[in-house]
């Protein structure tokens, strides 16, 4: 029996409107209480208006990237502090779109989550293999290699972060990890923070990859599964919501 409460997070990566976001933060906000913690990671600019809408609410909101520089000539980029100032909880880094599409390697995510942390803002770090690793026997040294690099620059802060196991061949394919592939490597996470930091049994360990409300209980109910981070079927209130009440 695990006492980590569970978080279900909501990945909006570039999707949103105006319109949109209300009525999706409507149908999230009334459907309240959850047994879990919820949030959601939305778009820079929809988060002066997410922080408007859920402000006093008890959903969370975050970011999904931020820069690993504290300030200066980076044009494009955000700050971590920027981020605290709009009352982000969370910043996603490392996530796979990112490490593919804006080539960011293990020790530039690890540098992005030592910021985050370092302005109060939790980050979400992603890790997870690509289906060639994964037919290759890569997937535990691959996610090991990944996490690591986080754990050394965070030194004794190791254990204030939140990890994302997201296999990328289960990202927006609808070809999930079964809760037994995905226990498998969330127990492997879960043993390399034990042996860097004296919180890893309360640290939360997410699963993201196509995730839906017919199959996020099953994921949920492994011992080393804390909640997910969700990408399609977080722009549906009425999944968002069934998948947040799958986790509590
Ligand atoms: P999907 O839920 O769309 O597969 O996306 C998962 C993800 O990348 C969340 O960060």
């Amino acid at each position: 029996m695990t006492l980590r409460r569970k978080l279900v997070v909501g990945n909006w990566k570039m999707h949103g409107s105006h319109k949109a976001n209300a009525e999706l933060l409507e149908g999230v906000l009334g459907a309240r209480p959850f047994g879990a913690d919820v949030a959601v990671c939305v778009p820079f600019p929809f988060l002066s208006e997410t922080a408007v809408t859920l402000a006093g609410s008890d959903v969370r909101w975050g970011a999904q990237d931020c820069s690993a520089h504290e300030n200066g000539a980076y044009t494009g980029e955000v700050s971590a502090a920027m981020l605290a100032e709009f009352g982000c909880r969370y910043a996603i880094v490392g996530h796979s779109e990112r490490r593919a599409y804006h080539h960011e390697g293990d020790q530039l995510v690890a540098e992005k989550a030592k910021v985050a942390l370092g302005r109060g803002v939790t980050p979400i770090v992603c890790v997870g293999e690509t289906l060639d690793e994964r037919e290759g026997g890569k997937t535990d040294e691959v996610v090991k290699r990944q996490l690591s690099a986080v754990i050394h620059t965070l030194a004794h802060c190791a254990g204030e972060i939140v990890v994302a196991y997201e296999p990328v061949w289960a990202i927006g394919t609808g070809r999930t990890a079964t809760p037994e592939q995905a226990q498998a490597v969330h127990a492997l996470l879960r043993a390399q923070l034990h042996a860097a930091t004296p919180h890893a049994d309360v640290m939360k360990i997410l699963y993201g990859g196509s995730v839906k409300p017919d199959n996020a209980a099953a994921l949920f109910a492994q011992p080393d599964i804390d909640g997910g981070l969700i990408g399609g079927a977080s722009l549906k209130a009425s999944d968002f919501v069934a998948i947040c009440r799958a986790a509590g």
